[in-house]
């Protein structure tokens, strides 16, 4: 844990001067173990259930592995692991991201997952003096971050009126001055997305000195345009990938950052320079080669979104509610009645439905899985709501 911390931590224009007692207290957060149980809350309060043995639909993981040849390659790296990196994986991901993404090389960080650069971004931009903005509900890593640090947060409630999104406007309303302009695109958990133009204007009129982030982890399951091409010249824009979600390789820790590096290595004051260049080979050729793969991302793609009408329409079809416009692999469901109780009743059947936000306690957030487990899950509906 302390490796985080070492060295000279530097300060800068926004962030305070933290003790160094919050800072270690801060550097458990970025170990992935302590980042999922202690920071996002779970809808089953006992042992969790494990996917092996259950119709999994929480999480937000995709149901399968990842892309065959993607794993192939890895293997291949495996074999060589006597060595650090024998094959410069790590510089040719990076430049392959370069290509495929289409940004410059110098604004890509490789790291273990997306939750680090995530979480020491709002360590970095926001501050007790200079909050953070979200949209509510949206991803609660940032806001477990900022209570940490007693950093402020507005929350600006998603609406059926406002049809579910950001609006750029009412995230600068609710706080003129923030630090840290949060925006999940497609958002998590309503899978819904941000218009560009939105970004855009927040960019234009947030304080200068003001950071954007935009959290695209379920990007590739939509066909809503990255912030991407906003990246040129700003140095106040940050974008984060992953590989945990339709590449089918959460457990194999491949994230990415997207920003100017003056922006980036604002974020390195707690040893990025480790996080962002020791990071498994194997995983990283496994990354690379699944970027190669178009055809297979577009598939991926289509078969989700198959899911998801499939999904829309048995909802639809027993009159429950659920938010609309999800463009990614996750769908808001209005039972009506307490989630958590409903997650129970789910749960006893073998089927673990994702958690609820305390703004929304009537909803729960699924996770969509293959045909055949949405099928076991169509079962349970039925049984639980009869017509
Ligand atoms: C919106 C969002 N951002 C970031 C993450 C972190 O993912 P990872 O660290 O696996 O890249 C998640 C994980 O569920 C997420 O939903």
């Amino acid at each position: 844990m302390p490796h985080i911390i070492s060295g000279r931590l530097r300060q800068d224009t926004v962030t305070p001067e933290y003790s160094r007692r919050t800072f270690g207290q801060l550097a458990g957060l970025f170990s992935v173990g302590a980042s999922f149980s202690s920071l996002v809350p779970s809808a089953h309060a006992q042992t969790p259930p494990s996917p092996t043995d259950s119709v999994f639909l929480d999480k937000n993981e995709y149901w399968t592995g990842p892309f065959p040849q993607a794993v192939q390659v890895a293997q291949q790296e495996i074999l060589q692991g006597n060595r650090y990196d024998p094959g410069h994986v790590h510089e040719a991901f990076l430049k392959t991201v370069a290509v495929t993404e289409r940004v410059p090389l110098d604004h890509a960080l490789v790291w273990q997952g997306s939750m680090d650069p995530l979480i020491r971004s709002v360590a970095s931009f926001a501050s007790p003096q200079r909050g953070l903005v979200t949209v509510d509900p949206t991803f609660e890593v940032p806001w477990a971050v900022a209570k940490y640090l007693n950093i402020p947060v507005q929350r600006v409630p998603l609406t059926a009126e406002g049809r579910y999104a950001t609006r750029a406007r009412s995230l600068l309303t609710a706080n003129p001055q923030a630090g840290l302009y949060y925006i999940c695109s497609p958002n998590n958990p309503t899978g819904t997305p941000t218009p560009l133009d939105e970004i855009r204007w927040l960019l234009e009129h947030k304080p200068v000195d003001a950071v954007v982030l935009v959290d695209e982890a379920y990007i590739h399951f939509s066909e809503n345009p990255s912030a991407f091409p906003l990246l040129k010249d700003r140095k106040d824009l940050l974008i984060l990938r992953t590989f945990s979600k339709l590449f089918g390789m959460a457990g194999l820790r491949v994230g990415l950052s997207f920003a100017h590096p003056e922006l980036h290595s604002r974020m390195m004051r707690y040893d990025g320079e480790t996080a962002t260049k020791l990071i498994n080979v194997a995983a990283l050729a496994g990354a690379r080669e699944s970027l190669l793969s178009p055809e297979k991302i577009r598939q991926r793609r289509e078969d989700m979104a198959s899911v998801r009408r499939e999904v829309e329409a048995h909802l639809t079809k027993r009159r429950i509610a659920f938010v609309p416009g999800s463009v990614a692999n996750m769908i808001m469901v209005d039972w009506g009645h307490p989630a958590k109780n409903v997650a129970a009743a789910f749960a006893k059947e073998g089927v673990i439905i994702g958690r609820n936000w305390p703004i929304w306690p009537n909803v729960s957030r699924i996770t969509l899985g293959s045909r055949e487990e949405m099928q076991v899950f169509f079962q349970q509906v039925d049984r639980l709501f009869p017509a």
